[in-house]
């Protein structure tokens, strides 16, 4: 019998071996020994030989909405045909799902967590590396963003989703993490770092007329401080490598930011005008500035922070910078077919290429629909507004 579950245990280890690297091991002589990677025993994601990382994104998949009415599992079958298609052509060499994957409040305590399965099956199937972020929507009387992520680690050997460390995050906050790019499989430490953060909202567990804190919680703040600076020790200064954050509600500074656009200037959908509940923290005058030790800790210790990435307002695809920290914020594109909507908004996804592991070089980013059209490109550097 033991031997069974050896041969089979390493058949699955095989087959993840076969689609990427192993992991490095042993660390490389000379400087700091100490290795930060917090996937020792998943393969490292990394650039492609020829120097470029392409990033797909999904957002607001809203899986399991009505599902006692007839447009609800058809919706859910049209987000796995968008998803099928979107990575058949894409390509990419990392998924993110940020926010809103389940449509909570219309889900079953004795099955909710099995629309995750559905989810993540075509990265499962394509053994893509992805992770996930997740919203105001996964936080309901019937699941949570910790059963959400126990199940996705659980059903999907290639996701890199992981949960804070103890005390980090709040109620119902558990999602924030970082993973590592590697330029080569051999290198000591990422050219970037992708950054993951949970911005809570919804709705509690135990009593659902109380809502769940919908802002990054001020504990994340020192948890930056004191990752980032565990990162400078092993790694270098952080001016050495890139970083990428994904957040499911807009950090509260982007309201302001969204008065201020031109069409010309800004391109890609603006027809969510942003107010209370659109941003983190934005539900009543009690809760203005929770987000700004997190806001500010981001902007302070990642370097070359290429951009700061949510969904959550399904109208809207533009980038702007934000003038207070000189970083440039983009949404998502609405990607499922359950959520809020308009006819003429389309559904599809963000990408974002890198044609090179220098973290001072920005990268591309356009919004690609189902069926091909793209728009709104831009580069992510000093040059955009
Ligand atoms: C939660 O699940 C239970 C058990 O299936 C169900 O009766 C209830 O309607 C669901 N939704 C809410 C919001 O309680
Ligand atoms: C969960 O159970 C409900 C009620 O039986 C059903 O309508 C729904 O489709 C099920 N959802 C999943 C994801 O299996
Ligand atoms: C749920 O919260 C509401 C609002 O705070 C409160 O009035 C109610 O008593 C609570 N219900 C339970 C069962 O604790
Ligand atoms: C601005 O963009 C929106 C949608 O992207 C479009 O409907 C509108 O006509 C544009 N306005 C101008 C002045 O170009």
């Amino acid at each position: 019998m033991p031997s069974f579950i050896f041969s089979v245990t390493s058949l699955c280890y095989a087959s993840i071996a076969m689609v990427a690297a192993t992991p490095f091991w042993p660390p490389p002589p000379g400087g700091n020994r100490v290795d930060l990677n917090p996937y020792p025993h998943k393969p490292r994601v990394t650039f492609r030989r020829d120097g470029t990382f392409k990033l797909t994104i999904f957002s607001d998949l809203h899986f399991g909405e009505n599902p006692w009415d007839w447009w609800g599992p058809e919706h859910d079958a049209s987000s796995t045909q968008l998803m099928k298609t979107i990575l058949a052509d894409e390509k990419p060499d990392y998924v993110v799902l940020n926010g809103d994957m389940i449509t909570g409040e219309n889900t079953f305590k004795e099955n909710s967590t099995l629309l995750v399965d559905e989810v993540v099956g075509p990265l499962v199937k394509a053994r893509l590396p992805f992770s996930s972020t997740h919203g105001n929507h996964d936080n309901q009387h019937n699941i949570t963003h910790l059963e959400e992520i126990l199940r996705e680690q659980l059903v999907a050997p290639n996701s890199y989703t992981r949960l804070a460390p103890p005390g980090i995050g709040g109620v119902e906050g558990p999602g924030t993490y970082w993973v590592p790019v590697y330029n080569k499989i051999t290198d000591r430490a990422p050219a970037l770092v992708l950054w993951f953060f949970d911005s809570r909202g919804g709705w509690s567990q135990q009593n659902s007329s109380i809502p769940v804190p919908d802002w990054v919680d001020s504990t994340v703040a020192g948890w930056i401080e004191e990752e980032t600076a565990a990162m400078n020790a092993a790694w270098g200064p952080a001016e050495n490598r890139g970083a990428v954050a994904f957040v499911h509600i807009p950090p509260h500074a982007i309201q302001a930011v969204s008065e201020t656009l031109n069409n010309a200037t800004h391109p890609g959908l603006d027809d969510d005008e942003l107010g209370a509940g659109s941003t983190q923290a934005s539900g009543d005058a009690s809760e203005a500035g929770k987000d700004q030790p997190f806001w500010d800790a981001l902007n302070a210790n990642a370097k070359n922070l290429h951009a700061v990435i949510s969904g959550h307002d399904h109208g809207n695809e533009w980038c702007a910078r934000e003038p207070t920290k000189k970083v440039i914020f983009c949404f998502d594109k609405h990607s499922g077919y359950g959520g809020y909507d308009s006819p003429t908004w389309g559904h599809g996804v963000r990408n974002i290429v890198f044609s090179t592991p220098n973290p001072k070089v920005g990268a591309e980013t356009w919004i690609r629909l189902e069926a091909g059209e793209t728009r709104a490109h831009i580069v992510l550097d000093s040059r955009y507004n």
